[in-house]
């Protein structure tokens, strides 16, 4: 297929559907449960209407912001999602090519498929990188991994996720576990020898032979992290600022809040659907905190991601106060569907259809997108 004649991001879910395994498809397509809060995404922005203005000069169009003080091209960037190289040998390094060529930024899975060493090689002056962190039950481990990340210059950040401590139950991926090889699926960040140089891995169990592919990147995964200790604990461990995806409620964004200046941004997120079912979309979670904590806003950066599919999404979530919005699964089907390439027509199509939105709405720049160019009464009632 050519990439040129994909026009949009679910047809290049479909065409990566045709093209990836049927694990890997399993595995990027599941979510918990019913699915629900992975629908609930992408559907709450289609009830979302824009108010365009009209005489307004559009000739021009600058899609560029800035993430924690670094300047970006664009206010979209690639969600921390684990193993790429099922969907293509590019990999994760082949996502910060595209990365590289937009001006987007990027945040790196601690379960990705290849090691942070060999997806920032070839990086470019300027470009961003974040570093997502599951935290382990053998803390040693994370210590280690905190350490190195020190000694990369291209992450600028640490991103705690805090929303799956244990896996949601996502069946088509429990359904697809005995389909090719049924060997545990490892981070390479873990299989590398300066992380388990420190690691206790012979005392520890093994995981079960046969499980998911969420299951088994999920084995060793810390659910014991609270406010209290967790946080002083990763101030020990990194200087770098530290971001907290998976923030759920206005309670929970205003904790966060609290622990300005040493948390610099917080993440609104389901998991894609993936962690609990029924889980509210980052839209909710934005309208909540507008309505009873919105200091927040001046305290940290607010990204969001979950079930953006249009430049129109991606506005819609800057009018409602995000900084940017991640993108999950259309950069792991965009890799599916072309490597680099297909991930690059992802970001083309996405900065293509928000310049598009902000000409027909009447804005020159996203610094002056507001709750004034969206109506968003049918939602505000739910
Ligand atoms: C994820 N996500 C995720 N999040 C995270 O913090 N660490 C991770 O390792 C992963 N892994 C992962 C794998 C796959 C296959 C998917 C689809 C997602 C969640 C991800 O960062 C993001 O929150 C969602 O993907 C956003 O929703 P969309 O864009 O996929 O709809």
């Amino acid at each position: 297929v050519e990439l040129d004649s994909i026009l949009n991001i679910d047809e290049i879910e479909e065409v990566a559907t045709k093209q990836i395994s049927r694990k890997a498809w399993a595995y990027y397509y599941s979510a918990g449960d019913d699915l629900m809060s992975k629908k609930f995404n992408n559907e709450v922005y289609r009830k979302i209407l824009l108010r365009p203005r009209i005489f307004v000069d559009c000739v021009n169009c600058d899609t560029s912001t800035s993430f924690l003080s670094h300047k970006v091209k664009l206010p979209i960037y690639v969600s921390p999602a684990a193993m790429a190289r099922l969907a293509h040998p590019d990999g994760e390094w082949g996502i910060a090519q595209a990365c590289e060529q937009y001006g987007a930024m990027q945040l790196i899975s601690q379960n990705a498929s290849m090691t942070p060493e060999q997806i920032v090689a070839g990086a470019k002056e300027g470009q961003v990188f974040g570093w997502q962190l599951y935290v382990q039950t053998e803390r040693a481990k994370s210590e280690a991994i905190l350490a190195r990340m020190n000694k990369l210059p291209q992450i600028k950040f640490i991103c705690l996720t805090l929303d799956a401590p244990v896996p949601g139950k996502r069946e088509d991926d429990e359904r697809s576990k005995n389909i090719g090889s049924n060997l545990p699926v490892r981070a390479a960040v873990q299989e590398d020898a300066s992380v388990n140089k420190t690691s206790t891995d012979a005392k520890a169990p093994s995981p079960p032979k046969s499980m998911g592919v969420g299951q088994s990147l999920f084995w060793g995964t810390a659910a014991d992290l609270t406010w209290q200790r967790t946080l002083p604990w990763l101030a020990q461990h990194t200087s770098l600022p530290i971001v907290l995806k998976g923030i759920q409620t206005h309670e929970d964004a205003y904790l966060a809040s609290l622990h300005a200046p040493q948390v610099k941004a917080i993440i609104l997120s389901n998991h894609g659907g993936r962690a609990l079912d029924t889980a509210p979309p980052a839209v909710h979670t934005l309208l909540e905190i507008r309505k009873y904590c919105p200091e927040v806003f001046d305290c940290v950066e607010v990204w969001v991601d979950g079930g953006i599919k249009r430049g129109t999404d991606v506005i819609k979530a800057l009018c409602l106060g995000a900084r940017g919005v991640g993108v999950g699964r259309a950069a792991l089907f965009g890799l599916g569907a072309g490597g680099k390439e297909g991930v690059a027509r992802v970001l083309e199509i996405l900065k293509a259809e928000t310049e598009t939105c902000m000409r027909l709405l009447g804005v020159e720049r996203v610094d002056q997108l507001g709750m004034h160019h969206i109506n968003a009464r049918a939602i505000e009632r739910d």
